[in-house]
């Protein structure tokens, strides 16, 4: 794992948005994993200031989503599919972009089309990850086991909660919601996973230091061969100082 510390959140945000404007200059039929939450909006932003200036093209990008909402309608604000539009793809030329459908009959169906249409377009080449208090990476939560494949979750209390500052109730929060699974992020050739803020400290030194233990999603990542961990000083505090670079 290469980790790289920023002095605060818009250098986290734009360190990360030049790697993956990098890449797609470099590749421009990249396919983007993309991930939501407050974390990565900085990162967006700065992209979608990079093709306001002409520097990079989403034409030939295929993108697909960590996760979203079981039965959450794509028009409903707190979905992902409304937050990606809002924070990215309705600012740049995006066409082919996909999102785990939750609003299926038949989620199981949806879960395994949704790993054949990824391998379909040659694997994630890129894919951005937050990460929860508690470890989680996409929506895999603490569990006993990992879980391997794009899957229907129960959300635990503490995302519930977490998540109830974007509703007007924890009662409105939805309770399941369809994500790729640690097999699947895994498969992504390259993963940046960002942090920012004391709260995550825990979790991040948990991510490098630990045990890969399933109770530690993002402990998983241990086993990749190219991630990147991009981190404001508030969410290194718990990292030794010699085992990160500081980004000039
Ligand atoms: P956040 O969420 O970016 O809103 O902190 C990250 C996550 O829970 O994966």
């Amino acid at each position: 794992m290469k980790i790289l510390v920023c002095k605060d959140y818009a250098q986290m945000s734009e360190k990360a948005a030049r790697i993956f404007a990098a890449q797609l200059i470099l590749k421009p039929n990249t396919v983007l994993g993309l991930a939501t939450g407050s974390t990565p909006e900085g990162m967006y932003a700065a992209l979608v200031e990079k093709y306001n200036e002409g520097k990079i093209d989403f034409a030939d990008v295929t993108s697909f989503n960590l996760d979203e909402y079981y039965q959450l309608p794509a028009e409903n604000d707190q979905s992902y599919d409304y937050f990606m539009k809002k924070h990215l793809f309705n600012h740049v030329n995006i066409e082919n972009y996909n999102l785990p459908n939750g609003m299926v009959e038949d989620v199981e169906a949806e879960c395994k089309a949704y790993e054949e249409r990824i391998e379909a377009a040659g694997g994630v080449d890129i894919q951005v990850l937050g990460i929860g208090k508690n470890g989680h990476i996409g929506f895999n939560e603490p569990d006993s086991v990992f879980i391997k494949n794009t899957h229907l979750v129960e959300l635990t209390p503490s995302t519930i909660e977490a998540n109830s500052r974007f509703f007007a109730s924890e009662e409105e929060v939805p309770k399941k919601a369809v994500s790729m699974g640690i097999g699947t992020i895994l498969k992504a050739k390259k993963i940046v996973l960002l942090a920012s803020g004391e709260g995550k400290a825990e979790a991040i030194a948990k991510t490098v230091y630990g045990d890969i233990d399933p109770m530690v999603p993002a402990s998983a990542l241990q086993l990749h061969n190219d991630v990147i961990i991009i981190l404001d000083e508030a969410a290194a505090s718990q990292l030794k100082p010699e085992d990160y670079t500081i980004v000039k």
